[in-house]
């Protein structure tokens, strides 16, 4: 340990602080690259951290930046002690954190258990050693069925696509067993049952909270556990790519043998103190079920993927956020609130599509039902008003505060999402919410670096949206997000309670505190009385369609 990181500024010291946070995503890919290179990277990172501080967020969580081939853009992870040269080394990693902490932003880091990289050392030596070696078990290797082995041991499919089994090819060239990756092919799912796997992750995660990180958001927190005897799996019709909206535990996601591991970790933090936490990528409907994520001896916070999916609805929006409120706060968790991620296709693109589109399928230029772009924004301005209005803890994923659409047209042979490999192009997947960031409109690259490289397009109409552009315009989406954080804030919005109102068809309307909030999704223009905190679109005296204010109660 090279680096001590330093304390926080006292006034964010609170052991509680991730009750009320507002946490912003960072996709290192895509942030700042510092070296020109076309990938972003932690030096990129740290000389653009003011910027994120003074948006007025309270941390800052990292998608992975470990050695890695990236074959998964990072989440398959070789060494996860170590950072990957293309990011920076791990002297970057301590004056991120650093810095952060000066700032008064928490980092939390991406930690993903549920597989390694086929680069990790532990595989490799997996896939040359002896069929009834003990190193095979940390792994999950089976014989395959049916004569020779040639078929996969059970029916189960990839969340890419395709099977979720490979056969391996023997050290002698001949065909040997099958091994499982719920995900890439790259990605070898590990054995949970073996303890080696357990204490290594332990280890793991005492590495970076020596680090100074303050906290994880763990990777496929429903996975890990498998049923045993690995039984063939039927799923339900519509079941999505994340175990979908099925009720049932399947034979890989939500076993219950999987919160023993999240009680193990809960303990490793707490020995750091109580403000360190763990948010759990758990895709487990319904909410009531994923509450279990969050009970009071395992994680702090579950991403609420369901209020992610809610439809531009009133009525559906008013019964997700009044069912969310109840499963979490019956585990005396606060709820979260999330609406992009770099897994999804971004809110100001989403909220307008008018064709189903599941999760992590993605858009592009052949998709059914693309939205309008001027609604997508003027929707997804409002539904940011609204979820910063709500108690608990909201995230934001980097690039939705410059109101930054999907990316429909990247062309097909500039794509990297393992999943338009897998599914031969039928699921574009989720490039398209990972393109690097605009910062200024006239600099290569917007501003992503000096040397225009990037490693995705990015899209012409993005000049207009680079943040400098934006910050000195009082309408602008960028605007918008920071006035509603600081009003969040100052007014405490975080720490209250939802009091439903009843104002019409279409009209989403509730008080926390001081703050009434109106949202008209799809209803007729309502008329209000009193000051205007915040809009996020033109209001007189009525809120038009697609429109959210937050007004003065006092
Ligand atoms: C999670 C990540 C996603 C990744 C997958 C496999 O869902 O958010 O980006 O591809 O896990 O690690």
């Amino acid at each position: 340990m090279s680096t001590v990181a330093p304390t926080l500024p006292p006034s964010k010291n609170a052991t509680d602080w991730w009750r009320n946070a507002v946490i912003y995503q960072i996709y290192p890919r895509s942030f700042a690259d510092g070296n020109g290179d076309g990938i972003g990277d932690l030096p990129g990172i740290t000389s653009r951290l003011d910027t994120i501080a003074a948006l007025g967020v309270d941390a800052v969580w990292l998608s992975p930046f470990y050695v890695s081939p990236q074959h998964d853009a990072g989440y398959d992870v070789a060494d996860f002690r170590d950072v990957d040269p293309v990011f920076g080394t791990l002297a970057d990693a301590d004056a991120l954190i650093a810095r952060a902490h000066e700032l008064g932003l928490r980092i939390i880091v991406d930690m993903v258990p549920n597989h390694t990289s086929f680069e990790h050392v532990w595989f490799r030596e997996a896939a040359v050693a002896e069929i009834d070696s003990p190193v095979r078990h940390r792994y999950i290797y089976r014989d395959g069925r049916g004569p020779d082995g040639a078929e996969p041991p059970n029916n189960w499919t990839s969340v890419f696509g395709g099977p979720a089994w490979t056969r391996e090819t023997r050290p002698d060239g001949t065909p040997g067993q099958w091994y499982l990756h719920l995900f890439d092919s790259t990605q070898p799912d590990l054995n949970w049952s073996h303890p080696e796997v357990q204490d290594e992750f332990d280890d793991i995660l005492n590495f970076w909270l020596k680090r100074g990180v303050d906290g994880f958001r763990v990777d496929v927190a429903h996975g890990l556990i498998k049923e045993d005897g690995l039984p063939d799996h039927f799923p339900n019709e519509g079941g999505g790519s994340m175990g979908g909206s099925e009720f049932i535990a399947t034979p890989y996601f939500g076993q219950e043998g999987v919160h023993d591991v999240w009680r193990r970790w809960r303990r490793i933090l707490e020995g750091y103190g109580p403000d360190r936490i763990l948010v759990a990528e758990a895709w487990v409907y319904p909410l009531t079920r994923m509450a279990n994520w969050v009970r009071p001896d395992e994680m702090h916070q579950a991403f609420n993927f369901p209020y992610l999916e809610t439809a531009w609805d009133a009525d559906a929006q008013r019964r997700m956020i009044t069912e969310s409120l109840a499963a979490f706060s019956g585990v005396d968790a606060p709820s979260t609130w999330v609406l992009s991620n770099h897994d999804t296709v971004r809110h100001a693109s989403r909220l307008a599509l008018t064709a189903v589109n599941p999760q992590g399928h993605g858009i592009g230029p052949k998709s059914a039902g693309l939205p309008i772009p001027d609604l997508g924004l003027k929707r997804a301005r409002a539904a940011t008003l609204m979820m910063l209005a709500l108690p608990g803890s909201a995230y934001v994923y980097q690039g939705e505060e410059l109101g930054l659409p999907e990316h429909v047209d990247i062309p097909d042979d500039a794509r990297q999402d393992p999943t338009w490999f897998r599914t031969a192009g039928e699921r574009y997947g989720r490039d398209g919410c990972r393109v690097p960031l605009p910062w200024e409109a006239e600099a290569p690259a917007y501003g992503f670096n000096t040397t225009g490289e990037s490693w995705l397009p990015q899209p012409d109409a993005w000049a207009g949206l680079a943040r400098d552009v934006q910050s000195g315009d009082p309408a602008s989406t960028l605007s918008l997000y920071k006035a509603a954080l600081a009003e969040r804030a100052a007014r405490d919005l975080g720490n209250g309670t939802v009091e439903w109102l009843d104002l019409g068809d279409g009209i989403l309307a509730f008080d926390n505190g001081d703050v009434r909030v109106i949202a008209n999704i799809g209803g007729d223009e309502v008329r209000f009385e009193g000051t205007v905190i915040a809009a996020s679109g033109p209001v007189n005296d009525t809120v038009p369609a697609d429109t959210t204010v937050w007004l003065s109660r006092r």
